[in-house]
């Protein structure tokens, strides 16, 4: 039985698995590697995931889920909750206990079950890449997920009938996929520069003999591709405007086709000097004839709408950074994960910053889903040597091994207020964290105890009080007098 990696992102979901010893991601019939994390309840009943799901969210947008991710574990009326909820097109509704739900044609849906919908998907694809059933996984996450978010996804996998061997962060994830094509040493710095869809995180790991450790974290949770599509969607618009006195952005899902155009437009300026993205019948002009639409762009135009987002992503890793103390150049590896890291000009700047080449030799939409496969083959490999039978998925290497088992566990302390901020930055390290979680088990410590001290306290004085006071009662009431005796008869004369 194979166990899988899934990198459920907040854009797209990768599957993976080891075969032979080498991960590999998971196609789908057609050679598509990512599926759309995107879930449409069509009129007719019917749930429609991935890339059908993706067309219509902007015909359909009230009934289609994206970024689900972003809620997951979220609470009602949390500050982070109240800020997503500007930004996504679905309604949403107070579940029991303050869960949130979104309310998606007359149903109520868990979050965990949407996600679920998507990692069924996942699991279907993944069956028929490999012909065979499929009912293990690791899942990963980003590594400033708090307990109840890793909760809310481990239950969204079991869910779509997984059971998961793991929750594993997404940058460890990442770095274990990179170390299998370039073993590191021990003892290495290493900086996960992760730029997805939707989120921008930059994550320090110290790669020991044993361990693979999260030093520290930083992100901002509303920096990712979907933003600089829609400053291209907007410099398009603006275009159009100039030439056709029409402004596309008044009209929601005419602007969403100049969206879908942009991005495709941004991805070929990362191979090519110049594109062109072509949009007909955006609008009719006189005599009702269609305007047919060509915007070309070059790189250096690209370029230079990009260093806003990317000089955002380069303050975050200074913060990371900073909070250990370290400078850029201390970085032994650098890891690029996230499809936006795909474009040249990003992986310049990031060169530029850390004084170094990031690893080569893995595609970074596909390392996070690929270290998570790897990072399946350990407990299969255990649980097969339990049941004394030959293991038949390939040993992850000593230092992998390790890695994984070692790997930090984030969340504990953590109140959701605590893990990112309204704005939807976050920074914390290993070391705060765990600070946090010891002041926290002291904190609790010493306040039962002080309320078991309290309690005592109150009981003897009760008890001593109450003694007391019948001392006091006795002392003030006239001692017993005996009933005198009858008087006696008068004697008889
Ligand atoms: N060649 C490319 N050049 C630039 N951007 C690209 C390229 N290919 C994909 N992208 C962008 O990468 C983004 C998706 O990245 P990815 O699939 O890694 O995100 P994700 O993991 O789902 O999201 P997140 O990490 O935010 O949870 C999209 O914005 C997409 O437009
Ligand atoms: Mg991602």
């Amino acid at each position: 039985m194979t166990a899988i990696g899934i990198d459920l992102g907040t854009s797209n979901t990768a599957v993976a698995h080891v075969k032979d010893g080498a991960p590999h991601t998971l196609c789908d019939a057609a050679g598509r590697r990512l599926i759309p994390s995107i879930v449409s309840f069509h009129p007719s009943g019917t749930v429609i995931v991935g890339d059908a799901a993706k067309m219509r969210r902007f015909n359909d947008a009230p009934n289609t889920v994206t970024g689900a991710k972003r809620l997951m574990g979220r609470t009602w009326g949390s500050p982070e909750l109240i800020e997503m909820q500007k930004r996504i097109s679905y309604p949403l509704r107070e579940g029991k206990n303050r869960t949130v739900r979104a309310f998606l044609r007359g149903e109520l849906y868990s979050i965990p079950e949407l996600s679920a919908f998507v990692l069924r998907k996942a699991k279907a694809w993944a069956e028929e890449a490999l012909g065979e059933t499929v009912t293990e996984a690791v899942i990963t996450v980003p590594a400033n997920f708090n307990e109840l978010q890793r909760q809310a996804t481990k239950l969204a996998g079991e869910l779509a009938g997984l059971e998961v061997l793991r929750v594993l962060n997404e940058p460890t994830a990442a770095a274990l996929a990179y170390n299998h094509v370039a073993p590191p040493t021990s003892d290495e710095l290493i900086a996960v520069y992760d730029f997805g869809g939707g989120t921008f995180d930059l994550t320090v790991l110290r790669m020991s003999e044993r361990a693979l450790r999260v030093r520290a974290t930083a992100g901002d949770m509303f920096l990712g591709g979907d933003d600089i599509d829609i400053a291209i969607a907007t410099k398009m618009a603006e275009t159009y405007l100039e030439h056709h006195y029409y402004d596309p952005r008044a009209d929601p899902e005419v602007f969403a086709r100049v969206r879908v155009a942009a991005e495709r437009l941004k991805i070929a300026l990362s191979t090519d000097l110049e594109a062109t993205a072509t949009l007909n019948e955006l609008m009719y002009g006189q005599g009702g004839k269609a305007i047919n639409w060509t915007f070309r762009m070059t790189r250096a135009q690209i370029d230079a709408l990009l260093d806003p987002f990317i000089e955002r992503s380069m303050k975050v890793c200074k913060e990371a950074i900073g909070m250990l103390k370290v400078a850029p150049g201390d970085f032994d590896r650098v890891v690029l994960v996230g499809g936006t890291t795909l474009s040249p000009r990003v992986r310049q700047r990031v060169t530029d910053f850390f004084g170094r080449e990031p690893v080569p030799g893995v595609d970074p939409e596909e390392a996070v889903a690929l270290g998570a496969a790897i990072s399946g083959t350990i407990p299969v490999a255990r649980k097969q040597k339990a049941a004394a039978q030959p293991v038949a998925a390939a040993p992850a290497p000593a230092a992998e091994a390790a890695t994984a088992e070692d790997d930090y566990p984030v969340s504990e302390a953590y109140g959701e207020a605590g893990v990112v901020g309204p704005d939807g930055l976050f920074a914390q390290t290993g070391k705060a964290q765990k600070a946090r979680s010891r002041w926290n088990a002291a904190t609790w410590g010493w306040l039962a105890w002080a309320g078991v001290g309290v309690a005592i306290g109150l009981a003897t004085a009760g008890v001593i009080g109450l003694l007391r006071y019948r001392q006091l009662r006795r002392e003030a009431s006239p001692p017993a007098v005996e009933a005198p005796p009858p008087p006696a008869p008068p004697a008889a004369p």
